[in-house]
């Protein structure tokens, strides 16, 4: 089938839909069979709905229409009934208020595929699986003490890569930051996780880019079922090609972990989902406190793989949305790097202990996650009953947007500067980045919030305060900070659509 994007395709819809248009839209109801009022938002037309406003960076998109309609916008995208929130108050009322009602994930075709039919824990419906699950990855992976186990892991892939850095500098040469940061993260996710090297064999940061890029991008099938079968943005074809690669990696890591030798007693992630299959294939009537899980090959390979997909690109990523920012703000860079020399002086390397006495470095990783969120729309959520929040009636099975983005550049939420990379502005102020203060939601808020937030902020803390102490960044000559590349790419992470960020280190630390 060919392949036509999204745009062409919903422009022949649209064509196709004029005569309806006509005939349709003068009756179109904003109002529920029983009397209760949509949120407002714009005309949809027949079939697409409002799918054409959505642009190619949606939550810019979203962001104007919701100058006009409000905080609490309703679109109709194919089928499917939308609000999108993009104010703190509203937020505060989906997150926190009524975040029992809005838990819940919709299923989407790229789950389906990824995701073994929604198995792991990003994508699955809100309920005693999605519980255990969570309770199960963060007891085992993202808890402190788990945290500060893989501290050993982290210092040591740094320390190597400042080496490597450090050769770089002795030869004057330019590196591309970017792309050593995203290997650095990748090895660590992988050790993390895995419990293994990434030893070239699968293309694992290959696959997981595609799978973030199919499960962010709005895909007709679930918008418009019955065009589903047409294929016709080519993005099943797509799913069905990644879905293949991610089963042939986590059945091999799987059979790798299975046929550990018995001399080999370290348990990592692996092992851990691997002996709750085994426990309840010996004792399938267990009613252990996971036995809900009834877990399966499948599971073990969803779950592993949902927090690869959620630890692998937001971290880097962030990293170096970051670094761009720093090369841009001479001033900021300048006061970051000072601060660590006075923090932790020039004869040694920054140590996680040192990250809390870091407090300029953590108001610009908070500003980067102001300007730059990399779940900018946050992970869809959807609606478990009917509610009317401030007077809209919202059905059950609505898909909620949360546009962190548009809060983050709102000039009444922050300041007039919203525009401007300008860390100063959270001094004083008690801003934290765990879904307290709903102006400020980078890893989301209430029970759907991102659950890898500690291990995620000690990663990109450590990473960003490492670098910038040992070495001094400039752009390659000829090359201007105008000139970098602040595109953003879309999908269910939001990096830099150019991945490369050249950059000149000069080793500074006194050996
Ligand atoms: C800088 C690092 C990170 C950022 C900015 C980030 C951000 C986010 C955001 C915005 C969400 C959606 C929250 C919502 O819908 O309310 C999320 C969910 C999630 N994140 Fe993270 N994340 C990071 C690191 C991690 C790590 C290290 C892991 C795992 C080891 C992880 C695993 C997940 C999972 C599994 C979900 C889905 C939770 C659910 O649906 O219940 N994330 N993250």
């Amino acid at each position: 089938m060919l392949k036509m994007s999204l745009t062409i395709l919903l422009a022949i819809l649209f064509i196709i839909s004029v005569p309806y248009i006509l005939i349709i839209i003068p009756f179109t109801k904003t109002r529920s069979k029983n009397g209760g009022k949509h949120p407002p938002g714009p005309l949809p037309l027949p079939i697409i709905g409002n799918l054409h406003m959505l642009t190619t960076l949606p939550h810019r998109g979203l962001q104007k229409l919701a100058q006009k309609y409000g905080p609490i916008m309703c679109l109709r995208l194919g089928q499917v009934l939308t609000v999108v929130v993009s104010s703190p108050e509203a937020a505060e009322l989906f997150l926190k208020r009524h975040d029992a009602v809005f838990a819940s994930r919709p299923r989407i075709q790229a789950s389906d595929y990824v995701s073994y039919g929604s198995k792991g824990m990003a994508f699955c419906e809100y309920g005693p699986y999605w519980r255990n699950v969570k309770k199960l990855s963060t007891s085992q992976l993202t808890s402190p003490s788990k945290i500060e186990f893989f501290a050993g892991l982290r210092r040591d892939e740094v320390v190597s890569l400042v080496d490597e850095l450090k050769r770089v500098a002795a030869a004057h040469e330019v590196v591309d930051i970017s792309g050593k940061v995203g290997e650095l993260i990748e090895t660590i996710t992988y050790k993390m996780i895995l419990g293994r090297n990434n030893d070239d064999k699968y293309d694992l940061k290959g696959i997981i880019e595609e799978s973030l890029s199919l499960m962010g991008a709005f895909n007709l099938a679930d918008y418009v079922p019955w065009l589903g079968p047409l294929d016709l943005q080519g993005l099943t074809r797509r799913l069905k090609t990644v879905s293949k690669g991610i089963d042939h990696l986590m059945e091999n890591i799987l059979v790798e972990h299975e046929q550990k030798g018995e001399h080999d007693s370290t348990q990592d992630f692996v092992d851990v989902l691997l002996s709750l299959k085994n426990q309840h294939d010996t004792n399938p009537q267990s009613d252990d406190s996971y036995q809900v899980l009834t877990i399966e090959r499948d599971n073990i390979k969803a779950i592993l793989l949902d927090m690869l997909v959620g630890a692998f690109d937001t971290a880097s990523a962030t990293i170096s949305w970051a670094f761009s920012e720093l090369l841009r703000n001479a001033r900021v860079m300048k006061n970051v790097q000072a601060e660590l020399e006075s923090v932790v002086g020039t004869e040694k390397m920054v140590e996680e202990k040192d990250l809390g006495k870091l407090q300029y470095l953590d108001m610009v990783i908070k500003e980067t996650f102001r300007l730059h969120p990399v779940g900018p729309l946050l992970a869809p959520r959807e609606s478990r009953e009917d509610i009317i929040i401030e007077g809209h009636y919202i059905p059950k099975k609505t898909r909620i947007l949360v546009n962190v983005w548009a809060i983050g550049r709102d000039p009444n939420v922050w300041s007039k500067n919203v525009e401007e990379f300008y860390p100063e502005r959270f001094i004083g102020k008690d801003i934290d980045v765990r879904g307290h203060d709903f102006k400020f939601l980078p890893f989301g808020a209430g029970r759907r919030a991102c659950p890898g937030m500690q291990l995620g902020l000690v990663t990109v803390r450590y990473v960003l305060a490492q670098l910038l102490h040992c070495f001094i960044w400039e752009l390659p000559s000829g090359m201007e900070d105008k000139d970098i590349d602040m595109t953003e790419s879309f999908g269910l992470v939001v990096g830099r659509a150019n991945s490369n960020l050249l950059v000149k280190p000069t080793y500074r630390l006194l050996d």
